[in-house]
């Protein structure tokens, strides 16, 4: 597996084409494109990384598998009267379908559907309350405390909220929110600054790999349905309307994030993060995506 990951950096550290750093978020224009890691974590905890992989990055919607988890937590199935969890085809921050769809996000992972997610699980509380909610989870199934916020990347999203804020605010007016708009774009901004490393992610997402336990702490975090279930989500949606070209190419569960990074699942066998800051077209890191693609080819951990 060393072997596996240590080519792996070597053959991708060559590649001239890295994609486009997301500049929309002026906080994240200014990371480095030339970074790269990887980590891998198996169901009893053997973590195997190369290149950057304990580098922090800001997850971005990465976070938003761990909302979900929380508000199936909170919420079990009512959650799905506030999403949906159909592949969109369109754009993470797309309005499209809201027009038709009476405001109601076609899947938990595009920027409306976790706008929503993060509004349900608020429940009448006050940003502060549902963020340190979130921190905490995160922290719990990273088994890590040292966890925290990125301040500068949540101020930076919303100062340049425009886009999120027509989503929010179209979503109010078919009474799909029921907090204060710019309250839940603050908490969903800071959800989504959560800074981790590869190996904090890989490790974060060890629940997923167990049917729902964490088998290095043993704690069960949600059921094996739940946790069968959340996977089906991140293969179907994980990466917008990029998710077909990833289960194609891939053949894992996976959530990116426009940070670069990748979450991806290898049910039974592992937990896998990387990280590249250089985004495709669909707003996927580019090369977390051919590393990816390359880690099956040689491991054959695809589900199909
Ligand atoms: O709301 C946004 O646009 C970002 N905070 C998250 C978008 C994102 O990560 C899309 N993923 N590839």
């Amino acid at each position: 597996m060393q072997d596996c990951l240590d080519d792996l950096v070597l053959a991708l550290s060559a590649e001239k084409n890295r994609g486009k750093v997301a500049d929309y978020i002026p906080q994240l224009a200014h990371v480095d494109p030339n970074q790269f890691g990887i980590a891998v974590c198996t169901p009893e905890g053997q973590m195997y990384s190369a290149g950057q992989a304990d580098t922090l990055f800001s997850i971005q919607s990465i976070s938003k598998v761990f909302t979900l988890t929380m508000a199936l937590g909170k919420l079990g199935d009512g959650i799905w009267t506030h999403v949906g969890r159909e592949p969109s085809g369109d754009p993470f921050n797309s309005i499209v379908q809201l027009e038709h769809e009476s405001g109601k996000p076609r899947n938990p992972f595009i920027n409306a559907g976790a706008i929503a997610v993060v509004d349900a699980i608020m429940m009448g509380h006050e940003p502060k309350e549902t963020l340190a909610e979130i921190l905490n989870f995160v922290r719990f199934i990273a088994n890590d405390t040292s966890i925290c916020f990125d301040h500068a990347v949540a101020a930076s999203e919303m100062a340049h909220r425009d886009r999120n804020a027509s989503l929010a605010h179209f979503m109010k007016a078919f009474g799909r929110l029921r907090h204060d708009v710019d309250k839940v774009l603050g908490t969903y901004f800071h959800q989504c600054s959560i800074a981790m490393s590869c190996e904090q992610l890989a490790r974060a997402g060890l629940f997923l790999v167990s049917d729902g336990v964490n088998e290095t702490t043993g704690i069960r975090v949600v059921s094996a349905q739940r946790a069968r279930r959340i996977n089906s989500l991140m293969m179907m949606c994980g990466h917008y309307d990029g998710s077909g070209e990833f289960a194609y190419r891939v053949g894992l569960p996976g959530k990116s994030g426009v940070g670069g990074g990748i979450l991806a699942i290898a049910p039974g066998k592992g937990s896998i993060a990387v990280w590249s800051p250089g985004l495709d077209v669909l707003g996927n890191s580019y090369l977390g995506t051919r590393a990816l693609e390359r880690f099956v080819q040689h491991t054959g951990w695809s589900v199909f």
